[in-house]
């Protein structure tokens, strides 16, 4: 038996994030879940923020965002970023997360991020609760361990997902790409 229910957001899991924005001297870090991958060439990331966020429009203002993935030694932080508006208080002081002055964006990146996406908004839609920004990823700043014949090589459970209001540990491997090609009929 099937049923229907009244219409909600319910992908999950997904990679919950650190967005940081702002400029030298104002800036802030909120944390993120719906975070999506848009676009290769050139590549695009979107964020959706609630127009209520202190956030929105430190990200308007410079245009700019970064996008700090999180492993689990990140997991404190994210979650204090996530319910502490940064309207009332300083997040990287609360954290002691590490504030470093931005390569090729104003805002600043978290030093304990294991990988850091540095995006110029490119596009912005707005619909009823949230303000949709798509990012052009103009730099990728990554921990050397990551990084393998010039590409980022991202161990498997290293990041942390966010679902249904539980913050969960990724990494089992369940299969490889196109592990199926081999039994598909041409
Ligand atoms: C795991 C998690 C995911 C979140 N995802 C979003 C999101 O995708 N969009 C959003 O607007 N707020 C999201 N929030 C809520 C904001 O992070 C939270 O309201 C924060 O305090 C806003 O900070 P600010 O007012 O300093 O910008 C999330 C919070 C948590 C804990």
């Amino acid at each position: 038996m099937k049923t229907n229910l009244k219409p909600t957001t319910c992908l999950a899991p997904v990679p919950a994030v650190m967005v940081t924005c702002g400029d030298e001297i104002e800036n802030n870090i909120i944390t993120l879940a719906w975070v999506g991958t848009v676009n290769s060439e050139p590549p695009i990331v979107s964020i959706s923020v609630r127009y209520s966020r202190y956030s929105l429009p430190l990200i308007e203002r410079t245009g700019e965002f970064t996008v700090n993935l999180v492993n689990q030694n990140l997991l404190r932080a994210m979650d204090i970023c996530g319910v502490v508006s940064g309207k009332t208080q300083d997040k990287f002081a609360l954290t002691g997360l590490t504030r470093i002055k931005g390569v090729q964006v104003k805002c600043p990146y978290i030093g304990e991020s294991p990988v850091a996406l540095e995006c110029k908004v490119v596009r912005r839609t707005d619909f009823g609760t949230h303000a949709v920004l798509f990012g052009e990823i103009v730099n990728v700043i990554a921990d050397e361990e990551y990084v393998k014949d010039g590409k980022l090589n991202l161990p498997n459970g290293l990041l942390v997902a966010y679902q249904n209001g539980n913050y969960t540990a990724t990494g089992e491997t369940l299969g490889t790409y196109a592990f199926t090609a081999k039994d598909i009929r041409k």
